[in-house]
């Protein structure tokens, strides 16, 4: 049986508009690649396959969808199909004819429209099955059209021809109607007009826009498609469009959320990645940051300018102003900030509390501990119930290595100690301040480890004007 209804992406071209190293189809929309976010909306309609034509930037580009795929959660197979020549979106098509030839149907998308949505594609293709068509373009009235093929309709309002910019003239160019760069096609049709297309406009390239108006020469309806929300027609060609898109993304996301029961106090400055979750009454205020695969529950406070990466933030955790969390865990009612600072790695358990300019890199804080005030704790196990002092450090570095510094439960730790690890501290044990402690301290020990205050007469001091 051959497989029907596929999706092939155009990821080829050189962007070079965007002035930029990176491949335009990597450039990220809230957290996410453009490609990531067309490839997601392309996986809801189940297809059978995915194509997706790499040139500019191909191994890269290529790497990234292999590497990330799953994590995207795309299941259909991928297939990559290399465009030797960057000569337009028609020789993007051409170069994966071996798709086409696959695939009695196929949906193709520019690979630089991150705000699509599947119901859209959904919606068009079940339209091209319901009128037979040869081909399909969605088309969008947006309010400034430049830069965009226009839809030129006949004298029956059907579709006639796409023209674009470069190539219109002064009448074409007032039409407001555009198109999306997201089609259906009937391959054998689509196929036979890749043959006929020739060179156009000032760069000479080969227009897949070309091929609707050859379909429907042939004999086959050409159909235009419409929504009413153009937003999802909008094209990353500069650094203003992806600004643009990433705007807009943003304020569907927080929509999302908020619907949802989350409150945002500024959602216009709240800048939520499109992969985080985000529990009911959840009250997240002004400048914070939540970014990457990020999960937090319900009943959290974020004060303002919270930043947090990659982490999993439990329920009723209250993150005060300029908290800053990468890659880290922190369990229910824990306390932080402000100006706490989580390196990846770090573990809060139950009820932690992790204040003022301390920073916690790759350790463990145990249950209810508590490390308060200007402070280092990295590559430490703590247990519970732990005080740390103002300005404990944890020296875990010897210039080569990083050792391990061991806190168990209920220990107490005085103002300004230094822990030089390895070094294990037994539970109960109090540490007096200003120690620097380089031994094993015994459960329940005392350890000071500082040199004893001396205090010097006052003697042979010469005034000044004796
Ligand atoms: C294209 C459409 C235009 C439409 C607009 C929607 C054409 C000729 N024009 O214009 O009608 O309004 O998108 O956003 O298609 N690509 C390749 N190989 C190439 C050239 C392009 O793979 O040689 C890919 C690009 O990576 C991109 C897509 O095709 O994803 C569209 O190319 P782009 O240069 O952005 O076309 P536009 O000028 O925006
Ligand atoms: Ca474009």
């Amino acid at each position: 049986m051959v497989a029907k209804n596929s999706i092939l992406i155009l990821a080829a071209g050189k962007g070079t508009r965007m002035k930029s190293n990176l491949p335009k189809p990597l450039h990220a929309v809230c957290g996410f690649p453009i490609l990531a976010h067309i490839l997601k909306a392309a996986q809801v309609l189940n297809p059978a396959a995915i194509g997706v034509v790499i040139g500019h930037g191909a191994e890269q580009v290529k790497q990234i969808v292999l590497e990330q795929k799953s994590t995207w959660g795309i299941t259909a197979p991928v297939e990559f199909f290399v465009q030797t020549e960057l000569s337009g979106s028609g020789s993007a098509v051409k170069a994966a004819l071996p798709f086409l030839q696959k695939h009695d149907n196929v949906m193709i998308l520019n690979g630089d429209t991150p705000l699509l949505k599947a119901e859209t594609l959904e919606r068009m293709y079940a339209d091209f099955e319901a009128k037979k068509a040869g081909a399909l373009v969605l088309a969008v009235k947006v309010p400034n059209p430049f830069g965009y093929g226009r839809i030129v309709r006949d004298a029956q309002n059907q579709f006639e021809k796409i023209v674009e910019e470069a190539d219109a003239d002064a009448k074409t160019k007032q039409i407001d109607e555009i198109n999306s760069g997201m089609y259906v096609f009937n391959s054998a049709a689509l196929v036979r007009a890749l043959g006929q297309l020739k060179p156009q406009g000032p760069k000479h390239e080969y227009y897949l826009t070309d091929t609707l108006s050859l379909i429907k020469q042939a004999g086959q309806p050409a159909v235009v498609f419409t929504t009413q929300d153009y937003t999802q027609a909008l094209g990353v060609n500069s650094r203003a469009q992806l600004a643009e898109a990433a705007q807009i993304m943003r304020a569907r996301i927080n929509q999302y959320h908020m619907d949802n029961g989350v409150t945002l106090i500024n959602p216009q400055d709240t800048y939520i990645d499109a992969g985080v979750q985000i529990g009911a009454d959840t009250v997240i205020a002004s400048g914070c940051y939540l970014l990457g695969n990020t999960q937090i529950g319900s009943n959290c406070t974020l004060e303002s300018s919270v930043y947090i990466n990659n982490s999993i933030i439990h329920n009723d955790v209250t993150l005060k102003l300029g908290t800053y969390i990468e890659e880290s865990e922190v369990a229910e009612t824990c306390q932080l900030g402000p100006y706490a600072h989580l390196r990846p790695k770090s573990v809060l358990k139950k009820g932690a509390k992790v204040g003022n300019f301390s920073e916690i890199k790759k350790a463990v804080i145990g249950e209810g501990s508590k490390v308060n005030h200007l402070s280092y704790i990295g590559d430490t196990q703590m247990g519970a119930g732990v005080n740390v002092g103002a300005g404990t450090i944890t020296c875990n570095y010897d210039g080569k290595n990083k050792h391990t510094t061991v806190i168990e439960d209920h220990v107490f730790v005085g103002s300004n100690v230094n822990f030089v690890a390895p070094v294990t501290v037994h539970e109960y044990a109090k540490i007096g301040a200003g120690s620097t402690i380089t031994k094993e301290v015994a459960a329940q020990g005392l350890a000071i480890a500082r040199s004893r205050q001396v205090v010097l007469e006052k003697k042979g001091v010469k005034k000044e004007h004796d």
